[in-house]
């Protein structure tokens, strides 16, 4: 390739780049204000599979509004999102991964803790991501290669380096009542270390909080793609770690458990998490 079309690849890709995550927050402030506009009044509520697996109108609503806006700017592009069944597996476009209301069963029990996140993929790779969170105005965003940000502030992970320093964060998934994993002897064990422990119900919000630095750890037996996505570009470009529990790679198009930390307390998390309990 000659200088002047490598010159003009990097800009192309610096121009998309830009793009992804500039679209990526105005479809979350945009999906953001019309989750606050429904939170706390009466809407329609239906159940999924599993004990209060909730899908509201504003789960619904918020997810065709995120992807009109983004098919209005990147029609060829490709989307995974939670509702709706839109499935598309991975492939050399872009593929948008969505979680258009993450702490639905927050939300539909009036807790304004919930959150949006949006996060742009080439394969496994994340090229940009964000995750919002409306009630409290925050916005984290992240591009690959370029650190996370949020109100223009860089983010850092903690610099904790003990467990006993550590803040830590956890979910369940809505079979937990068939205790997949040992989930919860995994939870007993870590519980009985005496750390504080914090189960927020928004996965993607949990990964931001570990992104900012308030979380050192968090753990969860089963999350989908659109509830980590957004929030491991968020770690990685803030200098921490997501994986399996036993430390390898997270292939983020499973459903598997994850663990994520500020990196100093990861091998520590491995080998609390890891192992078959019986
Ligand atoms: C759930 C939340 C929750 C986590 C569950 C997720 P949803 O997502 O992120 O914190 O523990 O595993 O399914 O259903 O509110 O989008
Ligand atoms: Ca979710
Ligand atoms: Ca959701």
């Amino acid at each position: 390739m000659s200088r002047s079309a490598i010159l003009y690849f990097n800009e192309e890709k610096a121009a998309q780049k830009m793009n992804l995550i500039d679209i990526a927050k105005e479809a979350a402030l945009e999906a953001g204000e019309l989750l606050k506009e429904g939170f706390g009044t009466h809407f329609q509520i239906e159940h999924k599979d599993g004990i209060q697996n909730l899908v509201t109108e504003y789960d619904l609503s918020s997810q065709n509004l995120i992807i009109k806006k983004i098919k209005s700017r990147f029609p060829s592009h490709q989307f995974l999102a939670e509702e709706d069944g839109l499935k598309a597996p991975p492939s050399d476009q872009i593929l948008w991964i969505i979680d258009p209301l993450d702490g639905t069963v927050n939300y539909a029990h009036n807790i304004p803790f919930f959150a949006i996140s949006i996060a742009a993929a080439r394969g496994k790779e994340i090229l940009a991501s964000v995750v919002y969170s409306p009630m409290m105005n925050e916005l984290y965003a992240a591009e690959k290669g370029s650190g996370a940000y949020l109100k223009g502030k860089r983010l850092s992970v903690s610099s904790a380096h003990t467990f006993e320093r550590a803040m830590l964060g956890t979910g369940f998934p809505y079979d937990v009542d068939q205790n997949p994993l040992h989930c919860i002897e995994r939870f007993a064990q870590i519980a009985l270390l005496g750390a504080p422990i914090r189960r927020l119900g928004v996965a993607s919000l949990d990964l931001a909080y570990l992104a900012s630095g308030r979380f050192d750890a968090f753990w969860e037996v089963g999350l989908q793609p659109w509830d980590m996505a957004g929030g491991k570009l968020l770690i990685e470009e803030a200098g921490g770690k997501v994986t399996l529990y036993d430390g390898r790679p997270h292939p983020i198009y499973e459903y598997l458990p994850l663990l994520a930390s500020n990196g100093h307390l990861h091998e520590i998390m491995v080998s609390y998490l890891k192992g078959d309990l019986k």
